[in-house]
């Protein structure tokens, strides 16, 4: 239905009250989304952080790639270890990292030690001291074989 032109037009009334109500709620509904971004940011740094089960799970290989008495070092991260397989189904995982000045072990299958290169310590399988200057035995890691293949839980 057309408007007739000689009806005027009235539009609603915007003084300086509509103008300070509607800078009001902008200004409040900023606020309330900034404190929620805000509120999210401090709640995730606050979570503790996952541990996942696939994250702290580290693939050595195959088993039957390991021969009696070979040991492997697995450069994982920080936290590089050596596997050493022990007999037929026995297998275990220790750090290679030395408790005196964190110098990387090498490993003697003759003498079934890790050494080491800076200091000349040294350590049994057990991850005890046997020689030298480092103050602590090596930390050791749970080893499981599921289908053959040999998982460290680092
Ligand atoms: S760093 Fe290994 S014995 Fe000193």
């Amino acid at each position: 239905m057309p408007i007739p032109e000689d009806r005027p037009i009235h539009l609603p009334a915007s003084g300086p009250a509509d103008r300070r109500r509607f800078l009001t709620v902008l200004s409040q509904t900023f606020l309330a989304l900034w404190g929620l971004g805000a509120a999210a940011v401090v709640g995730a740094y606050l979570k503790a952080p996952e541990k996942r089960e696939a994250e702290r799970t580290v693939s050595a290989g195959l088993l039957a790639d390991y021969r009696v008495g070979e040991g492997r070092l697995v450069r994982h991260g920080v936290t590089p270890f050596y596997v050493v397989r022990l007999d037929a189904t026995r297998v275990l995982a220790l750090s290679a990292v030395c408790t005196h000045v964190r110098c990387i072990l090498g490993y003697e299958p003759a003498r079934r030690t890790l050494v080491c290169p800076c200091h000349d310590g040294r350590f049994d399988l057990s991850g005890n001291v046997l020689s030298g200057p480092p103050p602590r035995p090596l930390p050791s890691y749970p080893v499981s074989v599921r289908a053959g293949e040999i998982f460290v839980q680092v």
